[in-house]
């Protein structure tokens, strides 16, 4: 049996103090179940007090929503693997479609940040999507291919068996325009073969990211090869949160 996993992207949205209400709404709402994980990616800013929090919640996972592809040194505004490790991340969002399309980040950035996630004990969320005018010149797979492969390029042997992969169709992102269950099942498919001809041993968990809300999250979780979700926009409100993470 799989454990579905539920991720909460905050993007820059909720500080410190945001954070810590959020954390305190939600929590009373939310017993731990042992049938899911749940994880936030709140900004670097308000990790440690949305933590603070959850104290005592060790059901609760924490990552980053980035970090930089070197592990220190004159990068002004940058946060490291290591300092993110050390604020109490497991895990980090790597290539995210903000990332790649708003701030340029390119395959060769999510291979260093991947690379340097591993070596300081963080896992990386990889993220992979095609862009709309990429689904309809039909590009989808060599897209979400290209950049899965640029993605793990730089991976120590073994790593590919802890990777975290998450399918985000740009076009899905924010629009209120989910991809249907079947789509994000094709993607997931192509996704899951390469993942095993680059020779992982594992089921490595392929999330679905993209305009998921508590109305659609049950029928995406149970597509065939999904084995959690990514969400923006509905992990924002304490409820609606709650919503997606009882799915399923
Ligand atoms: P959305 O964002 O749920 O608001 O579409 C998902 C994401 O960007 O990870």
């Amino acid at each position: 049996m799989r454990t579905p996993i539920f991720a909460a992207n905050w993007k820059m949205n909720h500080g410190p103090s945001e954070a810590r209400a959020f954390m305190q709404r939600f929590l009373a709402e939310y017993a731990a179940r042992d049938d899911r994980t749940v994880v936030f990616f709140p900004p670097a800013l308000a990790l440690a007090a949305a933590r603070e929090a959850a104290a005592g919640r060790a059901d609760i996972q924490w990552g980053v929503q980035n970090i930089a592809a070197e592990e220190k040194g004159a990068f002004t505004g940058e946060n490291s693997a290591p300092m993110a490790r050390d604020a109490g991340a497991a895990a980090v969002l790597v290539g995210h479609s903000e990332r790649r399309h708003v701030f340029g980040e390119t395959d060769e950035q999510t291979a260093g940040k991947c690379a340097v996630a591993f070596a300081h004990g963080l896992i990386p969320v990889l993220c992979v999507g095609e862009k709309l005018d990429e689904r309809e010149h039909g590009h989808t797979e060599a897209v979400v291919l290209r950049q899965l492969r640029a993605g793990v390029s730089r991976l120590a042997p073994g790593d590919l068996d802890r990777l975290v992969l998450a399918y985000e169709p740009v076009w899905a992102i924010g629009t209120g325009r989910n991809a249907t269950p079947d789509d994000a099942a094709a993607v997931h498919r192509v996704l899951r073969a390469e993942l095993q001809a680059l020779g992982a041993t594992v089921r490595v968990p392929i999330l679905y990211g993209g305009s998921v809300n508590a109305g659609n999250a049950a029928a995406l979780l149970a597509a065939e090869g999904v084995d959690g979700l990514l969400v923006g926009g509905a992990s924002l409100a304490p409820e609606s949160w709650h919503a997606v993470v009882s799915a399923g």
